[in-house]
């Protein structure tokens, strides 16, 4: 087993059309929270996927190129079951359409904008920020446990693999020399853009729930993002260690849950047992 392989699995994980509208624990915030990364994944995952392509056959080594096209296999994967994830939503009124639409147009006029090397800076602090995310999802049993089993699956499938990707573009832009102070200015935009898309559509969704003016909603997502489940509280830690001027990804040492993972993946026969097999154990 290489470990440092970054393996596309391109899985279809068949949400059913009747999801349940709070598949997360029957909690309408934990639920909308990932489905408001789900109405932003693939915009983003195509604006990543973009701003590495130049380098894929000229990343100055070959291991690098390796992990570069399996990074672009595993992006290009997660997006199109993102996009499937949100058609099931639309079913349930949400009109992640057009938000995915404006997402799409926003990134595409950031991406002509942008330098080669403010792009790939952009990108790889977005993918810091869906490493850390993905390492709380895995770790912490309050956010998947007691999820819709097809629907956990795919987060499961996504953080895992966000996790096992996480430094390959540190590594492109340290290899092309990109500097500390364009990495920097990079998290600041992808903070505010994406902050702001994200509230958006998590925005859309507690709107279209009529939640909107619920003071026990609000008390409840407060609750949620600095109490116990933690999300926000959670993050504020490895957020910052991205501010460290010899930060990289690894520091944050989870090669055990790619351990885990890749020992689990590599007992399946076929892309349909792993699916199976990601639903049916929830204590993975
Ligand atoms: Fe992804
Ligand atoms: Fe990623």
């Amino acid at each position: 087993m290489d470990s440092n392989a970054i393996v596309p699995r391109r899985l279809r994980f068949q949400i059913p059309k009747d999801l349940p509208r709070y598949w997360n624990d029957n909690c309408p915030i934990k639920t909308h929270i990932l489905n408001a990364i789900a109405i932003l994944a693939p915009a983003f995952e195509r604006l990543a996927i973009s701003s590495v392509l130049p380098f894929k056959d000229n990343a100055g080594n070959p291991l690098l190129c390796e992990q570069l096209k399996g990074f672009i296999g595993q992006e290009s994967a997660h997006g199109g079951e993102f996009i499937r994830y949100n058609q099931i939503l639309k079913l349930q009124g949400y009109d992640t359409k057009r938000l995915e639409k404006g997402n799409l147009k926003r990134f595409k006029w950031l991406s002509e904008k942008l330098s080669s090397k403010m792009h790939l800076s952009l990108t790889l602090a977005a993918e810091h920020l869906t490493a850390i995310i993905s390492d709380l999802i895995l770790r912490d049993k309050t956010w998947l446990h007691n999820a819709e089993p097809s629907t956990r699956a795919l987060w499961r499938w996504h953080a895992i693999e966000e996790i096992e990707h996480k430094a390959v573009v540190f590594d492109l832009y340290k290899q092309v020399r990109g500097g500390y102070f364009t990495r920097i200015a990079g998290m600041w935009l992808v903070t505010g853009m994406l902050g702001g898309l994200l509230l958006n559509n998590f925005g859309h969704l507690v709107i279209r729930d009529k939640l909107i003016f619920k003071l026990s909603f609000w008390i409840r997502t407060f609750q949620v993002c600095w109490g116990r489940a933690g999300f926000l509280r959670k993050l504020i830690l490895p957020y910052l260690r991205y501010y460290l001027p010899f930060f990289h990804p690894w520091h944050q040492d989870n090669h055990e849950l790619i351990v885990k993972w890749k020992t689990f993946f590599y007992q399946t026969q076929s892309f349909d047992d792993m699916v199976r097999m990601l639903q049916q154990d929830a204590s993975i």
